[in-house]
């Protein structure tokens, strides 16, 4: 061990002092040193998405897409692209609970070879606002009111809902975070979203616009609301599941999509492409799928890597470039001005952050330079140093802006085209399963009950100009009245693509746990669990202790959770076998785990008499609840934990807890 300075530490653990029990002295240099590096350990947290975690990975595209970008990461099937991942929530400090109802960010940072793209999404295809001047209203009222410093990274908050309700440009944006998937189900079952309109540029100098989406392999999964609270006494749930998953090889995969607009068509849609508040409908402009992303390898160090990390709108390369909505305009300004104050002037020149492109201008100095910069010339224009560094022309590999034109007078307005606020809203509503319904009027009923009447009653009236039904199924829980003189948006139009019922539903990865008692069945349980195994499920071995369970014929099982340390919260499923030395805590627990996951339409599965020990809870016939009736128990088990979730169950949540 060494002090910064290099010198050799022969003592680590005593501080030096002036006689065995005297003052310490003022010359102990190495404890000065450690002492004052740990006081300044802590850097100011993100303004807004402070939580987060990190992962690396690499993108490699399907095609070439040189029909629409000359971006040289997309060009060549063959080439496969380094990148770092930051998932993060907007609301919640650094310590927040992870399984908070929150919009989540989703930052990519490719190294490309010609430098760094950031592509800065949200899991949520829309945002709260259109311009960015009101990003700092919309954040002050979201965050924890300042004279009390509560609810903690949590939206349901009497500011929050009047800040939405006096914003009515949030209506859109309002539904998709009282849906479900306001709290994923893990970072690897989560989509993300550019969200505003980028345009990409080819060779050939023509532009299109696009937005961008990235797609999880794995579908899009969320947790219910019941399990989202209770999951806040485990605030790392999401980091740990990334984590794990990543060390054991389960990497996350994701797609690569673009949608893409001719410029000649950017009037064609009853949305204006520049509103950071529409969306464009999957059934009307289709996904092309440009290539895949997966995450192979964990953060070494997560301050250095993922706290240090700046990702940047502004980061485009060759073939990238913005269109004009005036939210993302603002965004180019704010971000690195954030990171000058949280990271300092250099802070491209982190590892983390550093191009693995050459990169060299005359930019000198400033606090924490990393770089030497060699020789006496650092200005352009020079003879000394032939002029070197020295620019290079757009038909030579130089970043050239998209010359779009721009026309008209100075002024503080809104767009006539953005004032549309309902009419996507209403398609939102339009496309959702009754269940997804039920799950949006739930989170208003309690988001809304937290605030006070004048707010509950302000947000009704919005929700009035969405859907009547929605406004009168929320006015009931809540006292409020729906009023009277607002119309309804007539809007008929549904997108499927928006329900989460289509998404992709697969068994791997997910985690089923398996109830072992001493002395089971060994050859009839190991033949279950490796054909669940091979269906690419995690099985979760529980048993009352930790240690090592053993059945017959030798055949015994590290133990994963305890009765102490496991939770029905974590489990995709349960599988109760009834063999062996049935202890009383055994009986108990597997009937309080499978009462937990019945309530939350997980599947259950049943073997070798195990139904002995759910008999009590008078649940085996329902739907998702499968019995080894038949040889083919494991793949109808396996079938049932692909699905998920049974929501024709009768539940006994509260309907507000779905
Ligand atoms: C005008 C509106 C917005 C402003 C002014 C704004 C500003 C900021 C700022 C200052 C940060 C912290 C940067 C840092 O300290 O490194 C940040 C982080 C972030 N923002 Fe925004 N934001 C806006 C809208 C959006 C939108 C529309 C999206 C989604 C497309 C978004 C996604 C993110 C994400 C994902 C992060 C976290 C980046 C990371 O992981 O480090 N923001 N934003």
């Amino acid at each position: 061990m060494t002090s910064n300075e290099g010198i050799t530490i022969s003592d680590d653990e005593n501080t030096l002092t002036a006689g065995e029990r005297g003052p310490t002295l003022i010359e102990d240099f190495l404890s000065r040193e450690k002492l004052a590096h740990f006081d300044r350990e802590r850097i100011p947290e993100r303004v807004v998405h402070a939580r987060g975690y990190g992962a690396h990975g690499e993108f490699q595209p399907y095609e070439s897409l040189a029909d629409l970008t000359m971006a040289d990461f997309l060009q060549d099937p063959n080439k496969k692209t380094p990148l770092f991942v930051r998932f993060s929530q907007v609301v919640g400090s650094k310590g927040c609970n992870e399984t908070n109802r929150d919009v989540r960010g989703f930052s990519i940072k490719f190294y490309t070879d010609e430098g760094n793209f950031d592509l800065i999404a949200i899991n949520m295809p829309v945002f709260f606002i259109q311009d960015a001047i009101k990003f700092p209203d919309l954040i002050h009222a979201v965050k924890p009111e300042p004279d009390t410093e509560y609810p903690q990274g949590q939206t349901d908050h009497n500011t929050f809902w009047d800040f939405m309700a006096n914003n009515k440009e949030t209506a859109h944006m309002s539904l998709w975070i009282a849906s479900n998937r306001a709290f994923p189900k893990s970072f690897r079952t989560m989509e993300g979203y550019g969200v505003h309109t980028f345009r990409l540029v080819n060779k050939e100098g023509k532009s299109y616009f696009i937005k961008f989406h990235i797609k999880p392999l794995l579908g899009v999964h969320s947790l219910i609301w019941d399990e989202a609270q209770r999951l806040g006494s485990d605030a790392d749930f999401h980091r740990r599941d990334l984590w794990e998953n990543i060390d054991i090889g389960n990497y996350p995969e994701y797609e690569l999509a673009i949608q893409v607009i001719k410029e000649e068509d950017e009037f064609a849609y009853d949305f204006d492409l520049l509103d950071p508040t529409k969306l464009w409908p999957e059934e009307d402009i289709p996904l092309r799928r440009i290539g895949k992303i997966i995450l192979n390898r964990n953060v070494e160090n997560v301050f250095a890597e993922t706290e240090q990390s700046a990702f940047h709108p502004g980061n485009i390369v060759r073939g990238i470039d913005f269109s004009n909505d005036p939210l993302l305009q603002g965004r180019l300004f704010s971000y690195t001005d954030a990171q000058q104050a949280r990271l300092g002037p250099n802070h491209q020149q982190l590892p983390i952050n550093r191009p693995v492109c050459p990169f060299a201008n005359n930019q000198r100095d400033g606090a924490s330079r990393l770089v030497i910069d060699r020789g006496k010339v650092a200005y352009h224009r020079n003879g000394l140093a032939n002029n070197t560094p020295y620019t290079v022309p757009g038909t030579q590999g130089g970043f050239v802006t998209y010359p779009s034109t721009v026309e008209g007078h100075k002024v503080r307005s809104t767009a006539s085209s953005f004032k549309d606020h309902y009419s996507q809203a209403r398609m939102f509503w339009n496309s959702m399963t009754e269940v997804e319904k039920r799950q949006i009027i739930g989170a208003y009923c309690f988001e809304l009950g937290k605030c006070g009447p004048f707010v509950r009653q302000e947000w009704v009236d919005v929700l009035a100009h969405i859907s009547t039904e929605l406004a009168k199924s929320v006015s009931k829980e809540l006292g409020t009245t729906v009023p009277a003189d607002v119309e309804e948006s007539p809007v008929t139009k549904s997108s499927p693509a928006l329900s989460l019922q289509n998404t992709i539903f697969v068994p791997d990865t997910l985690r089923v746990a398996v109830f072992l008692a001493q002395g089971f069945d060994g050859p009839g349980v190991s033949k279950v669990l490796e054909t669940l195994a091979a269906a690419k499920l995690r099985v979760v071995i529980v048993h009352d202790t930790l240690g090592t369970v053993s059945g017959t014929e030798g055949i015994a099982y590290e133990v994963h959770d305890s009765f102490l340390t496991g939770s029905p919260l974590v489990y995709d499923g349960i599988l109760i076998v009834g063999s062996g030395n049935i202890t009383p805590y055994f009986t108990y627990t597997a009937q309080k785990f499978t009462t937990d996951i019945y309530n939350h339409f997980k599947p259950i599965g049943i073997i070798q008499k195990g139904d002995a020990v759910l008999e009590p809870l008078g649940l085996s016939a329902d739907e998702g609840i499968v019995t080894d009736s038949d040889s083919e128990f494991a793949s109808r088990f396996i079938k049932a934990m692909a699905k998920q979730r049974f929501w024709n169950r009768p539940s006994f949540l509260y309907p507000a807890m779905v």
